[in-house]
């Protein structure tokens, strides 16, 4: 079948349904909540769709343990209430992905229950070695969110590796069965009508024959061992070939650890192309290093150059995916802006990324400038991750170091209106509600055509229009500026320019010096974005704090 890769006209909007919108009053976000709110999404100017997991899950890692692959959870609506979804959502003209979590499953799955017990085919689904001299662990990798990256099973009488939470076993698929098994899946969705994937952690399917020690430094002991792992490609190409060139949809690859460079080797159009795209990790690092747990001062340049690197070296090979939230981090006004400007930061974040070459993914909530969390005791927190960071360090030590880093300050529930819970549901919510609801919500940023809200519509609409935002050839300035990020987007007689204050001081710019567009060209009527009046035709100017501006021309 044609790959049309609709995708590039598009923007996506990530729903993390636990937190979405409930639509029985359970306190959990569910499908029937969805429904209701795809006229919100489509007023937005959504054209797709990826929901995180709303497959069956004993939820030790909020729905990326599943323990059935083919069905709909009962609490998100089951099957029924997807394919209504998924039918509202085609008559809307927005696609929808589904997550594909093939990595590992739920050590609650039928086939690792049937493989602990060594029933076939199931006994070598998952990677399984016996203890060393003394109980030895096979190797010294280590989890990502658990201690060591091996539990001992009491009914096997041996160890299971899990990179993740001791109740996510990895699938082991050097087994052709276990490859059957992921063909299988996706053939049940896409044939039901859904259209591509997010794959998680994709990219650490093929672990090095041997499995050896590793010499890194605790928490990623063994990344290089697994991540791009020798037979990666060859399965890659076992998926593509048999099941999903078969549809026109598109594929996702979460990569940590990867660079544009190696990317290519991925999302070349014209090489394998075993992905359309991929969600890199160097725009998560501008205040950390690696993880959000190891935190440094915000680097206004390490992002840029971020930034920058993919733009320039996927161009024209590949297509980028471009992102600042997911349910994976902290709320990046919190991380990126200034929650003392938060309406201000908010939008010129917003347009840092929306007119960037590539398709736009939007994480629930980020469209309205949602902020972190604080509770004021660990025991508030849920996340798996979260939790088995510094376990041992003193409470105040580890809250503060949570307030910063953890992925639950993503997982408040949305926050709808100023009403009970924020409007996410009237009956208790499963999870925390951010005290600041009554301030930011979906409601009040209705009414109000200056709010974050409306200038995501505002940049989503005006990156749908101007045609040199998906073609144009980008190029940054000051690059070496600490506090102003400034880009243009150039085709023939098109041009935009960007730029961006990430500064709560003034800072004065003069973007036609940089740029060599001509005075005119900064007239205030091609100020097509803005988050303070513009009043001055100026070629030069002073930027207020976290000031952002979209000049666009097509006639110089
Ligand atoms: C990915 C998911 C994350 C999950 C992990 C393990 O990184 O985005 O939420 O915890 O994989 O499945
Ligand atoms: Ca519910």
């Amino acid at each position: 079948m044609k790959h049309t890769r609709w995708y590039k006209n598009r923007v996506f909007y990530q729903i993390w349904p636990r937190s979405f919108a409930d639509g029985n009053g359970d306190g959990i976000g569910d499908l029937w909540g969805v429904l209701e709110k795809l006229d919100y999404l489509k007023e937005l100017g959504i054209g797709g769709i990826w929901f995180s997991p709303l497959y069956p899950s004993p939820n030790a890692d909020c729905g990326y343990d599943i323990s059935d692959y083919k069905d709909i959870a009962p609490e998100y609506g089951g099957m029924a209430a997807f394919e209504k979804v998924l039918e509202e959502a085609h008559k809307r003209d927005m696609k929808v992905i589904m997550d594909l979590v093939v990595n590992h499953t739920s050590d609650e799955h039928e086939w690792f229950r049937k493989s602990r017990e060594r029933i076939d085919p199931y006994t070598d689904y998952y990677i399984w070695r016996p203890a060393g001299k003394n109980n030895r662990l096979p190797n010294n990798w280590d989890s990502h969110f658990e201690g060591k990256a091996w539990s001992w099973d009491e009914v096997r009488q041996e160890y299971y590796m899990h990179l993740f939470a001791v109740k996510q076993p990895d699938l082991n698929m050097d087994n052709h069965f276990v490859r059957e098994e992921v063909k299988n899946i996706m053939d049940f969705w896409l044939s039901k009508g859904v259209d591509g994937f997010r794959e998680d952690v994709i990219t650490f399917i093929s672990k090095k024959e041997g499995l050896p020690n590793d010499r890194l430094l605790p928490v990623f002991r063994g990344i290089f061992h697994y991540n791009h792992g020798p037979r990666l490609h060859e399965y890659l190409q076992e998926f593509k070939h048999e099941v999903l060139d078969r549809y026109d949809c598109v594929t996702i690859a979460e990569a940590p650890l990867v660079s544009p460079r190696k990317a290519l080797e991925y999302v070349d159009e014209d090489g394998s192309n075993d992905f359309d795209m991929m969600i890199q990790f160097q725009c998560m690092c501008g205040n950390c290093l690696f993880l959000d747990y190891i935190p440094t001062p915000f680097s206004l340049r390490r992002l840029k150059y971020a930034f920058s690197s993919w733009q320039r070296k996927l161009n024209g090979k590949g297509w980028n995916l471009l992102y600042l939230e997911n349910h994976d981090h902290p709320r990046v006004v919190s991380r990126y802006g200034s929650e003392q400007y938060r309406v201000e930061s908010a939008k010129m974040l917003c347009a840092s990324y929306m007119f960037q070459q590539g398709t736009p993914f939007v994480y629930q909530g980020q469209e309205l400038g949602m902020t972190n969390w604080y509770p004021e005791h660990i025991s508030e927190y849920e996340d798996v991750q979260t939790l088995n960071n510094h376990p041992n360090w003193p409470e105040e030590k580890r809250l503060k170091l949570y307030h910063r880093a953890s992925r639950d300050s993503a997982r408040t529930p949305m926050q709808w209106n100023s009403e009970d819970n924020a409007g996410f549901t009237t009956g208790t919510p499963w999870f925390h509600v951010n005290e600041n609801y009554r301030e930011i919500n979906v409601a009040d940023q209705l009414q109000d055509k200056d709010s974050v809200l409306a200038f995501y519509k505002k940049a989503i609409a005006l990156r749908k229009k101007l045609a040199v935002v998906k073609n144009g050839v980008y190029r940054e300035y000051m690059r070496l500026s600490g506090k102003v990020y400034m880009y243009t987007r150039t085709d023939g007689m098109h041009k935009l320019l960007v730029v961006a204050s990430y500064s709560e001081k003034p800072v004065r710019v003069s973007p036609a010096f940089c740029t060599g567009f001509t005075k005119t060209y900064f007239d205030k009527n091609n100020c097509v974005l803005f988050n303070y009046p513009v009043s001055e035709n100026g070629a030069a100017f002073t930027m207020r704090p976290y000031e952002v501006r979209v000049y666009y021309c097509d006639h110089l």
